[in-house]
């Protein structure tokens, strides 16, 4: 990533900087984590998976940079630090989501994998992040602030907003790997379970987290009238689905070989508290 945003010209820094302080401000690195160990358990040979999980974790860090804006959840802190738009203005964290979003298909357009695994890349992750996945998912979101939304609604509304781009994290690596139709079709089961616990911890998080922990700001959902989980169920009760989904995430890659690496993940993030 440090690579990909090198740049020496001057006149352009203001915009580098702006990425570079969201990408390198702390973040989990979840995503471009799922894409390079399923890389490696399936057998990757080359570094192509280095530059889509790049890809992976500059479309996420993008997202999180528009999803603080004062016209979006308006939120101050984010990986620990002040959001984008507090030090850079909102509309230099404007343009610089937009171009880490372009970056990350330049990456991967340049990364030195086969023409057939650089087309099922760009078409995956750019589905996976456009308007029928993450941005759908902001926009049912948005649309939902202040009112009550069904069950339904929320945990599709959480399948596009936060699943969607887990999913194709993982597909990535098995892109990057050329894996077969079955394996993928294993990989994204387990994708869109992690996918789908992560987020119902996000919504925990957001009400019971530790700002210092947590690193970005608490009680927002509350703040902007948002249907989370916890508008369904407790606290307790939503935690035991999270480990309920957790746990048939971990069967789905149960007879992958080396998976352990997958299972802990799994386990990590239920367990999480930043
Ligand atoms: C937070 O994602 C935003 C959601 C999609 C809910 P992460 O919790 O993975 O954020 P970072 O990358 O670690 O900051
Ligand atoms: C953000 O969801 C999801 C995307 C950026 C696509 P949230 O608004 O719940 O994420 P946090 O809680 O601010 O990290
Ligand atoms: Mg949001
Ligand atoms: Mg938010
Ligand atoms: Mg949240």
């Amino acid at each position: 990533m440090r690579h990909l945003l090198a740049n020496s010209d001057a006149e352009i820094a203001p915009v580098f900087d702006s990425m570079s302080y969201s990408v390198f401000a702390g973040g989990k690195r979840i995503r471009p984590y799922l894409t390079l160990e399923f890389a490696r358990i399936l057998g990757a040979k080359d570094e192509a998976a280095l530059s889509f999980a790049a890809a992976v974790e500059f479309i996420h860090t993008y997202s999180l940079i528009h999803d603080d804006l004062p016209c979006m959840d308006n939120d101050d802190f984010r990986r620990g630090k002040p959001t984008n738009h507090k030090v850079y203005g909102e509309a230099v964290a404007t343009l610089a989501g937009d171009a880490l979003l372009t970056l990350a298909f330049e990456a991967i357009a340049a990364s030195g994998a086969d023409a057939e695994q650089i087309r099922d890349a760009v078409l995956t992750l750019s589905r996976a992040a456009g308007a029928v996945g993450m941005i759908g998912g902001q926009i049912i979101d948005m649309s939902s602030e202040g009112k009550q939304i069904s069950f339904e609604t929320l945990t599709h509304l959480h399948q596009k907003k936060t699943g969607a781009l887990i999913r194709a994290a993982a597909e990535l690596g098995c892109i990057a790997a050329g894996a077969s139709a079955d394996i993928r079709s294993r990989a994204v089961e387990y994708a869109e379970k992690i996918g789908y616990a992560f987020q119902i911890i996000d919504d925990i998080l957001d009400r019971t987290g530790d700002f210092s922990t947590l690193g970005k700001s608490i009680g927002s959902d509350l703040e902007n009238g948002k249907t989370t989980f916890l508008s369904f169920m407790s606290i307790d009760e939503a935690r035991k689905t999270a480990e309920r989904i957790t746990g048939e995430a971990v069967m789905a890659v149960g007879n992958m070989p080396d998976c352990e690496s997958l299972c802990e993940l799994a386990k990590y993030l239920l367990a999480r508290n930043k």
